[in-house]
């Protein structure tokens, strides 16, 4: 299988719409499905976007492609042969909705999650036919991260590992093929980077925006080209575990929440959706970041996929 002909996506929110869009753009069908008219309706204007920066990116348009926006779960899974459920990452709703999904659906057609780490298998308890289920994890923003980490449950098939292999390169994106571990490999290594830089501004060590400085060329710029594990061989292994010996003990090993994410979540302060978070923003502040953010992905993934990779 290719590009599937028809596709559903199952929840529109952060994820689903981008998704939606990058399908469409490769011909297929997609149905885009929520609970919420108003979410819906936001979804015509992200997937609108979404096509400008694959304009911008010079990603073909295969003729065919359409995203419809679909309030009817029924209507959404007419006919689909790839679905992928983009809902809130909750697992009794997930499985709610994979039975729904199930109940409709040709026994032949693929079931993926977009969770972002939930066990496949947990979820897979809940499904008839669990060997054409797999976890597919978009990384945000879905229709710009050119790589999706793929995981097998225990009871899904290589056949059907293979056919989404086939899908994400159909698109130009990498596939990343792990077995199961909680919060798979983006988010366990983000979140390590995330527990450290939080622990390091509650001490105070730097401030946010020296944090952000720090990490972004020193540790963001190389990695990009580089890969953490060709780093440590370019780096050298003696000099690796030189300075691990004595900092890796001194790293955050903070099991809990930071203190300072727990009180300004409990204040609503919850970053750009609310006006502040680690950050203040004024006035037309996030819409100019926003955009920032969208025209720097682009500007990166253009001069990163013109290297040889390394
Ligand atoms: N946001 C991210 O950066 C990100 C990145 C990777 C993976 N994910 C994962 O993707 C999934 C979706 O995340 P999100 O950030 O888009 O969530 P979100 O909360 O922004 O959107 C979820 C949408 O699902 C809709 N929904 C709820 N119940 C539904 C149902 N029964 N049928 C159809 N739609 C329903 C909601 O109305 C909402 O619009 C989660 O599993 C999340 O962990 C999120």
């Amino acid at each position: 299988m290719s590009i599937p002909t028809i596709s559903a996506v199952i929840g529109s929110g952060s994820m689903g719409p981008g998704i939606a869009a990058l399908l469409a753009r490769y011909g297929s069908q997609v149905r885009l499905n929520d609970i919420s008219e108003e979410a819906l309706a936001r979804a015509e204007q992200v997937c609108a976007g979404a096509t400008k920066a694959l304009d911008a990116l010079d990603v073909p348009v295969v003729p065919g492609g359409s995203v419809t926006f679909e309030l009817d779960q029924a209507t959404a899974l007419d006919g689909a042969s790839l679905i992928i459920e983009a809902i809130p990452e909750r697992i009794d709703l997930k499985k709610t909705v994979l039975q729904q999904i199930e109940a409709v659906v040709a026994e032949d057609a693929i079931i993926a999650t977009n969770t972002s780490g939930i066990p496949i298998s947990d979820m897979a308890v809940a499904m008839a036919h669990p060997e054409r289920f797999i976890g597919m994890h978009w990384s945000n923003p879905p229709h710009l991260i050119p790589m999706i980490e793929l995981i097998k449950g225990d009871r899904t098939t290589d056949e059907v590992q293979d056919t989404l292999i086939e899908i994400v390169e159909a698109f130009g994106y990498e596939a990343v093929v792990e077995k199961e571990k909680a919060g798979f490999i983006e988010n366990r290594v983000l979140y390590a980077v995330l527990r450290e830089c939080l622990a390091l501004l509650e001490e105070g060590v730097a401030t946010q925006r020296d944090l952000d400085t720090c990490v972004k060329w020193g540790v963001g710029y190389k990695l990009a080209v580089i890969g953490p594990m060709r780093l440590v061989d370019m780096a050298g292994l003696d000099i690796y575990e030189a300075v691990a010996s004595y900092l890796n003990s001194d790293l955050s090993n903070e099991t809990g929440v930071s203190e300072l994410v727990t009180r300004l979540t409990k204040d609503k302060k919850l970053g750009m959706k609310t006006g502040q978070g680690l950050y203040e923003y004024n006035n037309g502040e996030v819409a100019e970041k926003r955009a920032d953010i969208v025209q720097g992905l682009i500007t990166v993934r253009k001069a990163l996929s013109a290297i040889k990779p390394v």
